[in-house]
């Protein structure tokens, strides 16, 4: 389904829903299994970097099987960071359900333009829009960034300005926009205290009521984790992310409906495969060491998405219905080669 079922409920509804990113099958089937398991509606999301890695054709192939292993399960299938108008037709043609256009690099009138050119090309077949404004930290392959210790330093240049907000949603006509409050992506966000400029989403939703919001570089990068990566032979000192607390304030009291997370996956991931390379150091068998690591998917989503964080667990049902009460809406290119 597009994202639109899942945020009507989700807009005031005291949850948001997880984006999550997908790579390869273990991560697929983890992120699936884990929602399935809690009863969570959820958001499967591909980089262009995860196209040009995995394959689309690939990709597909996974997802429509996860699709078709848990059919009663609300999914919609989004792309995260696109950059180009054509990036967002293909995506449209491949079957996705939802697309993002992040234009946040651009001069603001520059954003505006490749944002409503890509949301016309994606609402004449269906697929709902998620824009970007204000700049979020951190430096990623192909996400454009601003290195974390400048971002949090100079905060106020980067923060989505809610009066523009308001101006971007009626000049693109967005069906969600991420915002720029202090998040950033990867494993590195904060050299001291994590401080999000919840002030900044409270404006936001009183210049643009009804537009659900989006909170970009949402990884929590637990200690825990750090600390297993560290222990068997990783080094990544220093890594700190958004307490899931204060995600689950921005979920619950701020009304935030889609929170991406990465960074939380490929540390439960990594943690598990260096754990089973230090420990068992005869195993070559990449069943016994990507099993485990699937494993640690599982249990990072179920608590992503429980009480405590997200608060999405049990909600599949809900938004199943309001999908059915709008008519069972589907892009014009899913399902079709
Ligand atoms: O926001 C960026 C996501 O974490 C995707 O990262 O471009 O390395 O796939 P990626
Ligand atoms: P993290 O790096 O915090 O997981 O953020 C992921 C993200 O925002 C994907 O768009
Ligand atoms: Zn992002």
């Amino acid at each position: 389904m597009t994202t639109k079922p899942m945020f009507d409920l989700a807009y005031d509804g005291g949850f948001a829903i997880g984006a999550f990113n997908v790579n390869n099958m273990e991560l697929c089937q983890g992120i699936i299994e884990a929602c399935a398991a809690e009863k969570s509606p959820l958001i499967l999301q591909i980089s262009k970097g995860a196209r040009k890695y995995a394959k689309m054709i690939y990709l597909k192939a996974i997802i429509d099987a996860a699709v078709a292993e848990y059919p009663w399960l609300p999914i919609a299938i989004h792309l995260d960071h696109g950059d180009t108008v054509e990036l967002v037709d293909q995506c449209c043609k491949d079957g996705f359900t939802s697309v993002m256009i992040d234009g946040s690099h651009h001069p603001y009138e520059e954003n505006i333009k490749v944002t409503a050119a890509a949301t016309k090309v994606a609402h004449a077949v269906g697929v709902t829009v998620e824009g970007e404004l204000g700049m979020l930290g951190g430096i990623e392959e192909d996400v454009v960034g601003v290195n974390p210790e400048e971002y949090q330093k100079n905060l106020h240049k980067f923060v989505t300005d809610p009066k523009q907000a308001a101006d971007f949603w009626e000049k693109t006509r967005v069906d969600s926009l991420a915002v720029a409050i202090g998040t950033s992506h990867g494993a590195f966000k904060f050299k001291h205290e994590a401080k999000l400029a919840f002030d900044t989403v409270e404006e936001i939703m009183k210049t643009c009521p009804g537009l659900p919001l989006v909170m970009h570089g949402s990884s929590s990068v637990p200690q825990e984790f750090i600390d297993l990566v560290n222990k068997y032979g990783g080094k990544m000192p220093n890594a700190k992310g958004v307490p899931e607390d204060q995600i689950h304030m921005a979920v619950t009291k701020y009304g935030v409906c889609k929170v991406n997370i990465d960074t939380d996956l490929r540390l439960a991931l990594t943690a598990k495969i260096r754990e089973v390379f230090a420990t068992k150091p005869a195993e070559f068998d990449p069943r016994n060491y990507l099993g485990p690591g699937r494993e640690a998917i599982v249990s990072m989503v179920r608590r992503k998405v429980g009480a405590g964080v997200l608060n999405s667990a049990g909600k599949a049902d809900a938004v199943i219905k309001q999908w059915e009460k709008l008519g069972k809406p589907m892009p014009a290119f899913y399902g079709k080669k």
